[in-house]
C-alpha cells in the first residue's frame, strides 16, 4: 500500500493556550503511533497547519475524525499526494509554535507578514513552503520541539 500525505489548515475557535495544545498533541501522539501516522502541527495565531502521513486509508479515516473537532473550524484540505518516504518520520506528531518561533527568530522568509489562513489559501504552495522551512529545524531550538512549554 502507497504511503498517503495530507496537508490542511484550519482556523482556531479560540486562543490555544499551552494546555490545550499539549491535550491535541497527546491525544494526537497516542493515536498516531498506534496507527503508524507520522506529520507536523504548526499554531500560528489562530491558525493551524498540519501534515498528516501513513496509509491513506488511515490517514482519511483520522482526518474525517479531527475534521469534526470543535476546536477548529473551516477546515480546508490544501494538498493531497503519494509518496514514497515519509517527511516526518521520526514525529508521531512534531509541534511548532509558530508565534514563539516568530518571536524568537524574526520574521522567517518563508512566513508572510500577514500569516493568516486567508493568506496562505490565496497562496496554497505556501503551506508546503511552510513546512519545507520548518521542518531541519525541528528539535534544533527551544522553541520548535516535542512541546509547546519546552
Ligand atoms: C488542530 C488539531 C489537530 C489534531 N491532530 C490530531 C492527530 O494528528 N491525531 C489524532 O489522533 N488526533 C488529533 N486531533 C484530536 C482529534 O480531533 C480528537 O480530539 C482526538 O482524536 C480524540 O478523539 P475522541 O475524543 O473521539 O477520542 C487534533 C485536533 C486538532 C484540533
Amino acid at each position: 500500500m502507497p504511503l498517503f500525505s495530507l496537508a490542511y489548515l484550519s482556523t482556531a475557535t479560540r486562543r490555544m493556550s499551552d494546555d490545550d495544545l499539549l491535550d491535541i498533541l497527546r491525544a494526537a501522539r497516542r493515536f498516531n503511533t498506534a496507527q503508524g501516522i507520522t506529520g507536523m502541527l504548526t499554531y500560528f495565531g489562530d491558525t493551524f497547519v498540519q501534515v498528516l502521513e501513513g496509509e491513506q486509508e488511515t490517514v482519511l479515516a483520522l482526518m474525517q475524525h479531527i475534521q469534526q473537532d470543535t476546536r477548529h473550524r473551516s477546515v480546508t484540505v490544501t494538498r493531497t499526494r503519494e509518496i514514497t518516504e515519509r517527511a516526518f518520520t521520526e514525529w508521531a506528531m512534531a509541534f511548532v509554535n509558530g508565534d514563539r518561533f516568530q518571536d524568537e527568530a524574526g520574521v522567517h522568509p518563508g512566513l508572510a507578514p500577514s500569516f493568516s489562513a486567508d493568506a496562505i489559501l490565496a497562496h496554497a504552495d505556501r503551506a508546503d513552503a511552510l513546512m519545507d522551512t520548518l521542518r531541519p529545524g525541528l528539535g534544533a531550538s527551544s522553541s520548535i520541539g516535542a512541546s509547546p512549554s519546552a
